[in-house]
């Protein structure tokens, strides 16, 4: 059972013994790679037992002073190396061991993706590597020696500078490493292969030339140069707005096909998944370069807020990830739209944050209890940990923030450090009482937020009583109040902007004004309103909760034409939304979109607004976004009707809106700018419902779009139109597209991806003939994710009745149980949300979970979430 595997946050211990040094020598081969690893090892107390982890390693050696040890002299089995007699003073611990990087399918550890050998390391993949203390509080100066033929594996890297190389004459090579930051062994990465390189230099700004080399398979370079850019902007932000430089004289980027995540930060070596780094015009849409620069961003940022100052233990993920994603988001909203992207990050938050949190697997941004820690790299710990912070950044303004930033650096430059001490420096940088603040860190579940606003004509004043609520989450049986700011703004009927002067509130640098609710209740008072105003609350999504706020059309479409602030605008939209179709939902009657709602919505797709913002307010919530506000029996098919009926009547109404923006088109040449991308998804928002509107007239029009296009973003809407519309075309375009793209493995995930996301029933068949496509290779993540997580979020396909979606995904996880638990894992969990449905789908998941508990050698990453799972508790 897992309770026995599981670790606790409580238990942390400081590590017995320190290693100072670790000079490493690879012996690369396919099968049999040698490692031989020579340790500096510091005892921090008295004759304590060393403990080693190591993992799937074949032990050859272990000498230690220069001493071989026998065989009774330590202790191995699947897990440890335990060597019961070491030195009390530091000694040099010398151990020999072998791997097997072909065998390799888990893709943790030293593995081969195509011809290449690549390495991952977090969260405990070192130990796949050779015998070590694998845990990120102990930080070692690194030296790597890597010997390989040099015919297949001209290039051979590892972290920090190239010190030493040199050819041996029986055809191999060897390469020299040196890292002069001691760094967790999560950090450590190796390399080696034959790649194109590109290559280009950055300056810092105290005038240090760092040579940049970003290495990817022959033929791709082209495709590499968005890339170097993003790397370029990222380093010179970083300068800018955080005041960080970078610290070796080369910062190398390696582009592999098979990866479990995005991309992994390894010291001066990143290793990216290809789709985060490959991206030219023709084959990745305008989301596919906005994604490239942001995890450039995200891995490059790192180099401070994870590896400079790293993490104490797992449990602390947070405190480099929600920090980071923090960072690269506001990367992203200074070179791009600040508006876009925080609706993107908001979108995320409520779709599959908030699901993740009234999950069996809900788990506060900083976890108390870790089975198998590949499973925490969530939504939760990264998307909710990056609004953590940003509710820092909103209470201490941008000024207070990076104050707290500054003394975050001093004091812990070069430690691996908790949560609680990032909050301190915060705190204490800016003389601000953070404790309530903190319940973020531990507390799991979505808290909800109501607010009832009552207006008194003869005070004339107005009066806002709040009140929070979290959910119990499994383990968490009661919480506390949290310290939530809610940012505001009010508004005349005429939409007029309203200053708001109550000793309860203040002035916010945003333009909004902040309330600061850190009680159970709180009451609210604003004299001198003339009339009732019209209120937006919880402006920007200033803290991570719903809102549950009673508020008429009226009002939102007050706030849809005047608000300020384009999220404010948009989020009065998607309320209209939202209660639409839960009224439609609760009322079983058909969906009508009123006659006002589409009169204020024709005006507004008629402004003189940013073509972005018309796109995102004309995109309403989806089945799994409307599917969070009910916490059991989740009326999937009604929300799916009703979401169904919404699009039809926007279609209906706006048509001739639609039919201008599309008649009106003016395609130029594609460039990648700010206001070039928001018009594209205009008007694929506008061929979209045009198209809903009258599929028999405009599938020739679609079709012809998709012929004419010059670039991936305007192929892959089209695509999208017709097989989700299931226009007379999509047949044709799908023929078209695979023949085209049939090479070209992330363009084709696009082809699997719109299938197995399309609404229609018989999805769960198309989705098991493409298990069957040459090109469908089950051992690759991102084909697994394009095809199979796609399916999974498909909320009506994957739940359909007779339960074909649940079977066939198990299917796929028993087969990935064994190849790569990290990615069954990920397609396990829209199973385990069995509670949320009606009882038939709730015998149906249930069935289908106990079977998945009984494979055998069920691999502990499955086994945490479905005990998890199927727990009474
Ligand atoms: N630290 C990486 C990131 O957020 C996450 C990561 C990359 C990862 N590869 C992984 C985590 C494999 C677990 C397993 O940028
Ligand atoms: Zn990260």
């Amino acid at each position: 059972m897992t309770i026995t595997a599981a670790k606790f946050r409580s238990d942390y211990r400081a590590p017995e013994f320190l290693i100072q040094s670790i000079d490493l020598t690879f012996e690369l081969d396919e099968q049999c790679t040698r490692v031989t690893s020579r340790m500096r090892v510091v005892p921090q107390q008295q004759s304590a037992m060393l403990r080693l982890h190591g993992e799937h390693l074949s032990l050859q050696t272990v000498i230690i002073n220069g001493d071989a040890l026998s065989s009774d002299e330590y202790v191995v089995s699947d897990k440890y190396l335990e060597i019961r007699q070491v030195p009390d003073s530091p000694f040099e611990l010398v151990i020999t061991n072998t791997i097997n990087p072909a065998a390799n399918t888990a893709l943790e550890g030293l593995y081969k993706s195509g011809g290449a050998f690549c390495t991952q390391c977090e969260a405990e993949g070192f130990r796949r590597i050779t015998y070590y203390l694998d845990r990120p509080d102990v930080l070692a100066e690194f030296t790597t020696t890597i010997i390989a033929n040099k015919q297949d594996y001209p290039y051979l890297l590892s972290n920090g500078n190239n010190v030493e190389q040199g050819n041996n004459n029986d055809g191999t090579h060897w390469v020299k490493w040196h890292d002069p930051h001691p760094k967790p062994a999560y950090l450590f990465a190796l390399v080696a292969g034959d790649f194109d390189v590109l290559k280009d230099t950055f300056r810092t700004r105290t005038g240090r030339d760092v040579s940049l080399e970003l290495f990817v398979d022959k033929g791709n370079l082209k495709q590499a140069e968005y890339a170097m850019l993003s790397l370029k902007n990222a380093m010179r932000w970083d300068e800018q707005r955080f005041n960080l430089e970078y610290d070796l004289d080369i910062y190398m980027i390696v582009a592999v096909d098979f990866f479990n995540m995005g991309a992994m930060e390894n010291k001066g070596l990143n290793v990216f998944n290809s789709r985060y780094v490959l991206a030219d015009a023709k084959t990745a849409t305008d989301q596919d370069f906005l994604n490239v620069e942001s995890v450039i961003g995200h891995e490059y940022f790192h180099n401070w807020t994870g590896n400079r100052i790293t993490c104490r233990d797992w449990f602390q993920l947070s405190l480099k990830e929600g920090l980071t994603v923090f960072r690269d988001q506001e990367f992203s909203s200074d070179l791009g739209s600040r508006s876009v992207n925080r609706i993107d990050a908001i979108r995320i938050m409520r779709t599959h944050q908030f699901n993740e949190d009234a999950s069996p697997m809900a788990h506060p941004i900083r976890p108390d209890k870790v089975v198998e820690m590949n499973n925490f790299y969530t939504v939760t710990v990264y998307n909710k940990g990056a609004e953590v912070i940003r509710m820092l950044h909103t209470l201490l303004g941008e000024g207070g923030f990076q104050k707290g930033m500054r003394l975050y650096v001093e004091r812990h430059d070069g430690q691996a450090v908790t949560c609680d001490d990032f909050v301190a420096a915060m705190a204490d940088a800016n003389q601000a009482d953070l404790q309530t603040f903190k319940r973020w860190y531990s507390q799991a579940g979505t808290p909800t937020v109501r607010v009832e606003q009552v207006y008194d004509e003869h005070t004339q004043t107005l009066t806002l009583n709040f009140s929070q609520t979290t959910p119990p989450t499994p383990g968490q049986a009661t919480k506390l109040p949290v310290h939530i700011p809610v940012l505001l703004s009010a508004y005349s009927k005429e939409g007029e902007k309203l200053t708001l002067v109550s000793n309860q509130l203040r002035e916010h640098e945003s333009g909004s004004t902040l309330f600061e609710f850190t009680e159970a209740q709180a009451t609210v008072v604003i004299p001198n309103l003339p009339e009732r105003p019209v209120v937006a609350l919880l402006e920007n999504f200033s803290a991570p909760i719903k809102l549950d706020a009673v508020q008429s059309f009226t009002d939102n479409l007050v706030l849809l034409s005047h608000a300020d602030q384009e999220v404010s605008r948009w989020e009065a939209a998607q309320h209209i939304y939202v209660k639409l179709i839960c009224d439609a939902v609760a009322q079983q009657s058909p969906l009508v979109l009123p006659e006002s709602v589409a009169e204020a919505f024709t005006k507004f797709a008629q402004a003189n607004v940013d073509p972005a913002l018309k796109s995102f307010v004309f995109t309403p919530p989806t089945v799994e976004e409307i599917a969070e506000y009910y916490s059991t029996e989740i009326p999937l098919d009604a929300i799916f009707t009703a979401v169904q009926e919404l699009r039809q009547q926007l279609a209906a109404k706006l048509f001739d809106v639609f039919k201008g923006v599309w008649d009106a088109r003016n395609i130029a040449e594609y460039q990648l700018t700010g206001a070039e991308i928001g018009q594209r998804s205009w008007l694929h928002t506008s061929l979209y419902y045009i198209a809903l509107h009258a599929p028999a007239q405009y599938s020739a029009v679609v079709a012809e779009y998709y012929h004419q296009a010059d670039n991936m973003t305007a192929q892959q809407s089209a695509l999208q139109i017709a097989v989700h519309l299931q226009l007379s075309c999509q047949q044709q375009l799908l023929d078209a597209f695979e023949k085209q793209w049939q090479d070209t493995p992330l363009v084709l995930d696009k082809w699997f991806a719109i299938q197995s996301s399309a609404p229609q029933p018989e999805v769960v068949e198309r989705v098991a003939e493409l298990q069957q496509h040459a090109k469908f290779d089950r051992n690759n993540p991102n084909r697994q994710y394009a095809l199979m997580a796609s399916f999974g979020r498909n909320m009506t396909q994957f739940h359909r009745q007779d339960g074909a979606g649940y079977r066939m995904t198990s299917a796929m996880i028993r087969y990935l149980n064994d190849k790569n638990p990290q990615v069954a894992a990920r397609l396990v969990t829209p199973l385990t949300q069995w509670r949320r449905f009606d009882s038939h789908r709730q015998q149906l998941l249930k069935a289908e979970l106990e079977q998945l508990q009984k494979i055998p050698n069920l691999a502990t990453d499955l086994d945490e979430k479905i005990s998890q799972s199927l727990a009474t508790n």
